[in-house]
C-alpha cells in the first residue's frame, strides 16, 4: 500500500532464516577463530543472503524513483508552541555541541572558492574531508537510530501493561472510527517507530563499512547513548507530541547535513567520493543499480532522513492520546514529504479517509 515501492521482497521457500547486519569485517568470528566458511560464520551480510532473497531480512523502508531522490527540499516547521520552542531549541543546542565534537566549523563556502583548492578549503576549515564526513555521519547515525526504538519500546509495553492494542492514534473522529475498526490491527504506530529505527541503523551499518570507528569514539558514543536513551525514554513518557516535534527538528538537520553533503560531492569537493562505488549492503537495501556510486547512496539516505522528517512533523501535529497513526498503511511518496514539512490534523484525517477509500475500491 506504501506508494512507494516495497523493498520488501517475497518470501522464498526454506528463506526463513536471518542474516547478520554486517557489521564485522574482519575475517574473524566473534570468537577470534578464523571463518570456515560456514554460512553461520560469514561475517558480511550481503554475502550470506542468497539473490533469491535480498531485501527480505529488513522491515518495510519506501525505495525511491530517480526523480523522488531529485525531490527533496530543505524545509523548516516553525514552532507552534512552547514545547515546540524548547524542542526546537535543544537540537540547536545539541547541534551546536555535535559540530564541536566532529571538528565541524561550519564556515559557508568563499565565493571564489571554484578558484581554490581542495586542500585549501579543507585546511581552512571551509569543507570537510572524507574522514571528517565519515565521523559526522556516523555520530549523526548512532543517536539517530534511538528515538523510534524508544517510543516503538514505550508503545509495546503500554500494550501489554494494558492488554490492549497499541491503541494511540486511533480515531480521528467517530465517522472515521467505524471504519479504522475494521483495520485496526493495521493502525499500530509501534511499527512505524521500529521501521525508522531499523532504517537509521541501517544508514549505520553501511557507513561503517567505510570506516573503523577508533576506541575513543566508541566510548563517546557509548557515553552519549546511556544518556540520550534514558533521557529520550522518560521525555517520551511525559510528552510523545514534544518528543516527536524534537526528532522532526533532528532530521531537519540530517536533511540539511546531507544535502550539503550531496552538493559537495557534486561540486568536487570530496574527490575520495567521486567515483567511489556504494557498500554492497547499501546497493541490496536500497535496491541501487549494481554500479552505484556514494552519490546514489547519500540521496537514498537523504530521501530516507525526509521521510523521518515528514512522518515525525506529522505526528507531532497530532493527539497521540486519540488519533490514528495516518502512515500506517502508506505514505506520501517523496514528491510531498520532499517539499510539504508535515502534515497537519485535517490534512491527516483527509489523508487517512483517502487511504481507506483506496482499500474500499480494491
Ligand atoms: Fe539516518
Ligand atoms: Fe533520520
Amino acid at each position: 500500500m506504501h506508494s512507494s515501492s516495497c523493498a520488501r521482497a517475497s518470501i522464498k521457500a526454506g528463506a526463513t532464516t536471518k542474516p547478520s547486519d554486517g557489521t564485522a569485517t574482519s575475517k574473524e568470528t566473534s570468537q577470534g577463530r578464523k571463518s570456515p566458511g560456514s554460512p553461520l560464520t560469514t561475517e558480511s551480510a550481503v554475502s550470506t543472503v542468497p539473490t533469491m532473497v535480498r531485501g527480505d531480512w529488513v522491515l518495510f523502508h519506501p525505495v525511491y524513483s530517480p526523480a523522488e531522490l531529485k525531490a527533496v527540499e530543505v524545509l523548516h516547521q516553525e514552532p507552534k508552541t512552547v514545547a515546540d520552542k524548547a524542542a526546537k531549541a535543544l537540537v540547536i543546542i545539541s547541534r551546536k555541541l555535535f559540530d564541536v565534537f566532529s571538528l565541524y566549523k561550519a564556515k559557508p563556502l568563499p565565493p571564489n572558492y571554484k578558484e581554490l583548492s581542495v586542500q585549501y578549503l579543507r585546511d581552512n576549515g571551509y569543507i570537510l574531508d572524507e574522514k571528517g564526513w565519515l565521523r559526522r555521519i556516523l555520530f549523526l547515525e548512532t543517536i539517530a537510530g534511538v528515538p523510534g526504538m524508544v517510543a516503538a519500546t514505550i508503545r509495546h509495553l503500554q500494550s501489554l501493561r494494558l492488554m490492549r492494542r497499541d491503541n494511540g492514534w486511533y480515531g480521528l473522529n467517530q465517522r472515521l472510527r467505524g471504519m479504522v475498526g475494521v483495520l485496526n490491527a493495521c493502525f499500530h504506530r509501534i511499527h512505524t517507530c521500529l521501521e525508522e529505527a531499523e532504517n537509521e541503523r541501517m544508514h549505520l551499518m553501511t557507513f561503517m563499512t567505510l570506516r573503523r570507528p577508533s576506541l575513543p569514539f566508541r566510548a563517546i558514543i557509548l557515553a552519549a547513548q546511556g544518556v540520550f536513551y534514558n533521557l529520550f525514554f522518560l521525555s517520551y513518557i511525559i510528552s510523545p507530541k514534544t518528543c516527536h516535534r524534537f526528532v522532526g527538528y533532528l532530521e531537519e538537520e540530517a536533511v540539511y547535513t546531507y544535502t550539503k553533503c550531496i552538493n559537495e560531492l557534486e561540486a568536487g569537493l570530496i574527490p575520495e567520493w567521486t567515483s567511489k562505488p556504494a557498500p554492497e549492503i547499501s546497493i541490496d537495501y536500497w535496491r541501487l543499480s549494481p554500479d552505484a556510486k556514494m552519490l546514489d547512496l547519500l540521496y537514498a539516505v537523504r530521501s530516507d532522513e525526509t521521510t523521518h522528517r515528514f512522518v515525525n512533523h506529522s505526528l507531532a501535529n497530532l493527539n497521540p492520546e486519540t488519533d490514528v497513526n495516518p502512515f500506517a498503511l502508506r505514505e506520501p511518496d517523496m514528491h510531498t514529504k520532499g517539499k510539504k514539512i508535515s502534515f497537519e490534523r485535517d490534512e491527516a484525517e483527509a489523508y487517512v479517509k483517502n487511504s481507506h477509500d483506496l482499500i474500499e475500491k480494491k
